[in-house]
């Protein structure tokens, strides 16, 4: 491979979350070329403390998209009936998360990313009290290597988090052990719409150089 490639720039700008699926099928193996991508991540130790979950039949995925429903409704206030929400909430941001919350039973796969439970380098051993969290620095660059390889692919996917209202029934259903905690969840499949550039400040702007607050770097 030449050291330099271009293209990853293009590509990296234009990962964002895919909240509108097709129903339509996706081939297994694009999603294990997926997850390969994700396992190059790095990890402290190389110990790779991730684990996947791929949920595709069709009771399980609504089994979570009920529950994810009546976690986005308790927490957020979202109405999970279509006719109790105000014609506003039907376009943004917040009209594509209603669309996936609507739809997330639809989508052809949702992915657990996992974690191993492992606490903090920081965390004394006297407060090391109760079930460590998930080791998430370790599993969050496997998760964006994920989320680079679906859309490399062609593939929609979305970053969630909502499940950890109902985590506990969420390991008892899924067989999930204790030592793991899930970290995201990421609804696969097609895209509806497009691909698209994110939006976000540039760099520079939270850049200091040498010291905070001095965010104009000097003159080579
Ligand atoms: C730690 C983390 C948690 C997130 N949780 C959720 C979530 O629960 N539901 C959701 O729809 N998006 C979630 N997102 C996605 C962000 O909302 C999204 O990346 C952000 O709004 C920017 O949008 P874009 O990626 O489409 O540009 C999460 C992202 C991160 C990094």
């Amino acid at each position: 491979m030449n050291d330099e490639n271009p293209r990853f720039f293009d590509l990296v700008g234009d990962v964002r979350a895919i909240r509108r699926l097709k129903p339509d099928p996706v081939r297994v193996e694009m999603i294990q070329q997926v997850l390969n991508a994700g396992v190059q991540a790095p990890s402290g130790q190389n110990l790779q403390p991730w684990a996947f979950v791929l949920v595709s039949d069709p009771e399980r995925k609504k089994w979570f998209a009920d529950r994810y429903a009546a976690a986005m409704e308790s927490r957020f206030g979202l109405p999970i009936n279509p006719g109790d929400r105000p014609e506003k909430h039907a376009r943004g941001q917040l009209g594509a998360i209603f669309h996936q919350m609507d739809h997330l039973h639809e989508a052809p796969y949702l992915l657990f990313v996992c974690g191993k439970r492992d606490w903090p380098f920081k965390v004394p051993d006297a407060e090391r009290v109760g079930l460590a969290p998930p080791n998430y620095g370790a599993v969050y660059p496997c998760v964006q290597n994920i989320l680079l390889a679906c859309r490399a692919l062609g593939l929609g996917a979305a970053l969630t988090t909502m499940h950890q209202v109902f985590e506990d029934e969420l390991h008892e259903y899924f067989e999930i052990p204790e030592d793991y905690g899930v970290v995201v969840t990421i609804p696969i499949g097609y895209p509806e719409g497009r691909f698209g550039p994110v939006s976000r400040k540039p760099a520079e702007s939270m850049t200091h150089h040498d010291r905070w607050g001095n965010t104009k770097q000097s003159p080579e």
